[in-house]
């Protein structure tokens, strides 16, 4: 099958050969992971975090930044330092949200964890990644530490987008370390770094909208419009064409279960590959929400089977009830498939 002959990674034995490649450079995937919700957990809760471990996020972060107040630091990072040597956190993905490049906290982070904390740590997310330079200073500290106690596993990079700055850069940011697994959205310091007219950490803004036209016939109406769109569409476009996951960040209000929903598929339709939790009763929702559903993933075979018999009939296209599938579709439905496979997996 087609479908096989693309997982399988013989692309030149495939009778569309070629059909992932989206131009003469081809894009390497970083280190493949289940993303969809990442979990986060203030370092300072230590009891918390055997519960997050238990959690059905794919991802637990334990956060020694923005969650944990100055005077606190030091008690986290031991937390979390044990937490790595105690606790089972089973196939999960485990990451420590360490300080910023702007904190002497960063550097300690770094250091004892990867000196202390054994090798159970996959992934630091960095936070307030604002040129790509910064990347490349992580990743040297990291990198030096990591050689001198002879760790195996390298860690890897999620990097916060959370500034203007950081924005602004975030082609280069994207490409600037093999370590780079994903970027992720920080909606609230990114809407204080723009001056954001809100204190809502996400979600719709009911300043943002347009009000239909005047001399239309119909009556006028408030259209709400996503404020945050072209930011998460610039963060999907940085990371997907350097092989990066895109993960969007927080949805603050913890009550609203339904405003919470709305945030996954809107980041879903654009490209993300997952969202943040900062509370348990999230989780499920992001699971549901950026796992394909079993129609999406009959319609995706269905779509590569077409395409099968199409291509063994020398065609690049046909119609499939009514609507044309081509070679593009095939990487629309491959990837469908493929998450549906890790997701089983
Ligand atoms: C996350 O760190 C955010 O600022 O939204
Ligand atoms: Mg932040």
């Amino acid at each position: 099958r087609v479908a096989q002959t693309l997982r399988s990674g013989a692309r030149v034995a495939s009778p569309v050969a070629g059909a992932l490649r989206n131009s003469f450079t081809v894009v390497q995937e970083a280190t493949p992971r289940l993303n969809r919700c990442e979990l986060y957990v203030p370092g300072t809760q230590a009891k918390i975090i055997p519960k997050a471990a238990k959690s059905a996020a794919d991802v637990v972060v334990m956060d020694l930044e923005d969650s944990v107040a100055i005077g606190e630091k030091e008690v986290a990072r031991k937390n979390v330092i044990q937490a790595l040597k105690e606790v089972d956190f089973g196939n999960k993905t485990v990451a420590v949200r360490i300080n910023g490049l702007y904190s002497h906290h960063m550097y300690r982070d770094v250091v004892d964890i990867i000196e202390q904390a054994g090798e159970r740590c996959d992934v630091f997310i960095v936070p307030m990644v604002g040129v790509d330079k910064d990347v490349y200073m992580a990743d040297a500290l990291v990198s030096q530490v990591e050689e001198a106690v002879g760790r195996k596993k390298k860690i890897g990079f999620g990097l916060i987008i959370e500034a203007t700055m950081g924005m602004m850069n975030v082609n280069s940011i994207a490409a600037a370390s093999k370590r780079n697994e994903s970027l992720h959205f920080g909606v609230a310091d990114y809407s204080a770094s723009t001056k954001s007219r809100t204190t809502n950490i996400g979600g719709p803004n009911k300043l943002y909208g347009v009000l239909t036209d005047k001399d239309g016939d119909k009556p006028r109406d408030f259209v709400w419009g996503d404020p945050w769109h072209y930011a998460m569409s610039r963060i999907v476009v940085a990371a997907r064409a350097n092989g990066l996951r895109p993960v969007d960040g927080p949805f603050g209000d913890i009550g609203d279960p339904d405003g919470y929903r709305a945030q996954c598929n809107r980041g879903a339709a654009l490209g993300m590959e997952g969202k943040w939790a900062i509370h348990p009763s999230q989780v499920a929702i992001a699971n549901e929400v950026f796992s394909p559903g079993e129609a999406e993933v009959t319609q995706a075979r269905r779509v590569l089977e077409a395409m099968e018999k199409a291509q063994r009939e020398g065609l690049g296209a046909v119609s499939l009830d009514g609507k044309l599938v081509d070679i593009a579709s095939i990487k629309q439905a491959d990837a469908i498939v493929k998450k549906a496979e890790a997701i089983a997996a």
